[in-house]
């Protein structure tokens, strides 16, 4: 316990930290870069929130539960600020700190800071402020730019797979959406600042990133020579980076998808043939509403031409249900879109009104009632493709990274090219390693596989990039 607030010198004893995370990869990302940005002040991560010096809450704004839970954890947050006689400091962070920020501070006395998702880079010098005056709140000015430069080009991760965020903001408004509000327009990272951070990450181990942008297949960065270079190219010139073997990308617009991206598709091995393409309602009428400024037929259109590039793709959306105005009818479009194109898997979300936003005043709310019933609809359509699509791999040999211990024995888990979760039997020692494994069967949530006679002991195989066997089709064809 201590009556003195934290003090950016790094001397002295460790002081801990604890992040709360909600919301999209985007904010784990941000999470860990906190982290990273605090290590140098002494601060060193804990799991436990009652030993914290200080809390971070990194918060989610799209949808109004997310946004509320920030106020009943800050609720809890206060009573251990007490029971620690003052020695603790509250940051609320992140797209609710983005958007009401003063009404954060309003509404619970208790927090220290609040900072946007634009500015913690500043989280040192802020730190060292408020234990003069407390009650500081730092919004962004959209100007990621900056925080880019002064985090710390060094990253602390754990493990072979590693979040790495290339694009920021959005421009498109879609009538339902906080996020170009919260994280501003869209900007993209440069592309040797991404080559950077993903060579540092490689020689710490990873094999496998993702790279994040709320719209990351627009990222235009500054490529080597000056000009803007797609998100094909960034891919290109990642994937020339050893030992970097998998890539992965989200989320993608689909008014966004080049045709050199789609290209990229066949002709990059690294490229992990699962694509996230949230499409949000099936019904034209909705999308329009819903300004995604394209119609069901270019979704398949587009499906049909990245499935020519990369026959395996397997994909995964997002969809809204209850949007204004959804009629039986338009959510029966939705349904049919479904079915035609085939998930692995998808989110599906109750349309929630987001103040400022234009849909939260449009005419003909759906009852609460009716939109849930076409909810537990779609998800059940939803989880049937999923459970046949992860059946399906049965019999296949899919390339495996192993990442981390499973709970039995020597059990170990890791990732398929398409995001399923696979369980080895005795495979610990495999671990960061790329592994072809024969599927046994398929649950809805995971795979379950056993290795080959020859990976089963011994010193790993040799690297598989991409098993030419393990071909899947997706549950349904498009
Ligand atoms: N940039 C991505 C999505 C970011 S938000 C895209 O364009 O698809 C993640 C998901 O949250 C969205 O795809 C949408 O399905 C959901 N979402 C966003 N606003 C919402 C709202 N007001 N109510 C319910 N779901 C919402
Ligand atoms: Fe939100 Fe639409 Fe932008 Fe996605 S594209 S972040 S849904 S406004
Ligand atoms: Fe939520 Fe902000 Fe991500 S609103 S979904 S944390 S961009």
């Amino acid at each position: 316990m201590t009556d003195t607030p934290p003090t950016a010198t790094g001397t002295g004893a460790p002081k801990r930290l604890f992040i709360k995370t909600y919301g999209c990869q985007m904010n784990v990302y941000d999470s860990e870069r906190m982290a990273d940005v605090l290590r140098p002040l002494g601060y060193a991560p804990t799991e436990a929130v009652e030993d914290a010096d200080f809390v971070i809450l990194n918060t989610c704004h799209i949808r109004e539960k997310a946004a509320e839970k920030v106020y009943s954890e800050l609720g809890k947050l206060r009573q251990l600020k007490e029971a620690k006689d003052g020695g603790l400091t509250i940051a609320v962070a992140g797209c609710v700190a983005q958007a009401e920020g003063e009404e954060i501070m309003r509404r619970q006395p208790a927090v220290d800071l609040v900072v946007g998702p634009q500015a913690y880079h500043q989280l040192p010098e802020l730190l060292t402020r408020t234990a003069r005056a407390r009650g500081e709140r730092i919004g962004a000015d959209f100007a990621p730019v900056d925080k880019f430069d002064a985090l710390p080009a060094a990253r602390t991760v754990e493990g072979v797979t590693a979040f790495l965020t290339v694009q920021e903001g959005c421009d498109k408004f879609c009538t339902f959406c906080v996020v170009p509000y919260t994280r501003g327009a869209e900007w993209s990272r440069p592309v040797a600042a991404v080559l950077a951070e993903a060579r540092d990450l490689a020689a710490r181990g990873v094999r496998e990133i993702t790279l994040l942008g709320q719209n990351v297949n627009a990222y235009n960065g500054e490529g080597p020579d000056g000009a803007p270079s797609s998100l094909a190219r960034l891919a290109a010139a990642l994937a020339e980076i050893p030992g970097l073997d998998r890539i992965r990308y989200t989320t993608s617009h689909p008014n966004d998808f080049s045709d050199d991206l789609i290209a990229a598709h066949r002709d990059l091995p690294q490229l992990m043939p699962y694509l996230h393409l949230p499409v949000q309602s099936g019904s034209d009428r909705i999308l329009r509403l819903m300004n995604r400024k394209h119609g069901r037929q270019t979704y398949f259109d587009l499906i049909d031409r990245i499935r020519e590039a990369r026959p395996d793709l397997a994909l995964s959306s997002d969809f809204i249900v209850g949007f204004p105005g959804e009629t039986d009818r338009d959510f029966e479009d939705t349904l049919d879109l479904v079915r035609r194109v085939g998930y692995a898997s998808a989110f599906s979300f109750l349309y929630s009104p987001r103040p400022g936003t234009p849909a939260a005043t449009m005419a003909a709310p759906v009852p609460d009632e009716v939109a849930r019933t076409r909810l537990h609809a779609l998800q059940a359509l939803l989880t049937e493709q999923q459970v046949a699509f992860n059946a399906a791999q049965a019999g296949q040999v899919l390339p495996v990274l192993f990442e981390k211990r499973g709970r039995h024995g020597r059990q170990a888990i890791g990732r398929s090219p398409f995001l399923q979760s696979v369980h080895v039997d005795d495979a610990d020692h495999l671990i960061g390693e790329i592994v072809e494994v024969e599927i046994v069967s398929g649950q809805q949530n995971s795979l379950t596989g056993r290795l080959p006679a020859t990976a089963a002991d011994g010193p790993p195989p040799p690297l598989e990039q991409r098993a030419t066997a393990s071909r899947a089709v997706g549950a349904t064809p498009a």
